[in-house]
């Protein structure tokens, strides 16, 4: 799948890898790139149209959807990261509502302009899907969840050639991590390496360095083996999603 010519939606996209992705899509040569935001969005570039997309909104989603004729990349990125500690279950539910369920109703309303474009799916998620930060457990659990579902959302649509690919992105140099003294990667960087991903076709892309480092053990390994073994399933029996 080559960004060239496309037309790409990203969530999130004022700021932080968003931002970088929009700028990497047009630097790719999109034909449209759709910029999901809170907040009304002007952009130098002819290419860009503005979306008003807070992806908890069930109403602009439905009305984002309406606005966009075809797409042939969604990427999911839009997310929020607070501190806490697990005392609070209202902390659990904002994370689940962003970066759960945000992903989710984004892609169930725009799937059927990725199912006639055959087009391709990426979800923004983070290591600490697989391995959590214990400052931020909210957070960890939802990107869990929300790189599940992408597992599954790529074995229920591969019969309708739609390529789902998660982004297991490390540290960051974005307001997300401001107040982290680690390595960080820029979001320049990352959001190139997101789209080599996706031209590349690679499933799970691992696009900074700290995430890379476990990129081959993760691809060889005895789950991504399970999860292959168990998509054969519904490969065998195509489902609705
Ligand atoms: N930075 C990292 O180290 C890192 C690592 C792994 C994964 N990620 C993931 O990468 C994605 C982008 O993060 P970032 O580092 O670029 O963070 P960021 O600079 O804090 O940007 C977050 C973006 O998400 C948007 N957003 C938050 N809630 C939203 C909602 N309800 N509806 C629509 N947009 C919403 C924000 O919009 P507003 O400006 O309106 O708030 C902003 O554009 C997130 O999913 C994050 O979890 C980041």
């Amino acid at each position: 799948m080559k960004i060239e010519g496309k037309t790409v939606l990203v969530t999130g996209a004022n700021r932080g890898i968003g931002q970088a992705l929009v700028t990497e899509a047009l630097s790719r040569g999109a034909a449209r790139v759709y910029a999901g935001t809170r907040q009304a969005l002007a952009h130098p570039d002819a290419r860009v149209t503005p979306l008003n997309l807070d992806v908890t909104d069930a109403a602009q989603i439905r009305a984002a959807a309406e606005s966009v004729e075809s797409l042939d990349i969604l990427v999911n990125n839009a997310g929020i990261a607070l501190y806490d500690d697990l005392s609070e279950r209202a902390a659990l539910e904002q994370h689940l509502a962003v970066n759960l369920f945000g992903t989710y109703g984004v892609t169930q309303a725009f799937l059927p302009l990725l199912t006639g474009s055959q087009g391709a799916i990426v979800n923004n998620v983070s290591t600490m899907a697989l391995a959590p930060f214990p400052f931020t457990p909210a957070y960890a659990i939802s990107k869990a969840a929300a790189f599940n579902l992408t597992q599954s959302l790529r074995a229920l649509l591969a019969g309708r050639g739609v390529r789902v690919h998660a982004a297991l992105t490390g540290p960051t140099d974005t307001d997300m991590t401001r107040g982290f003294d680690i390595p960080k990667a820029s979001p320049e960087s990352v959001a190139r390496a997101i789209f080599d991903g996706v031209e590349n076709d690679e499933e799970d892309i691992f696009p900074d360095p700290m995430s890379a480092s476990i990129a081959d053990s993760w691809r060889n390994g005895a789950v991504k083996a399970m999860e292959r073994e168990n998509a054969a399933f519904v490969a065998a029996e195509p489902t609705a999603a």
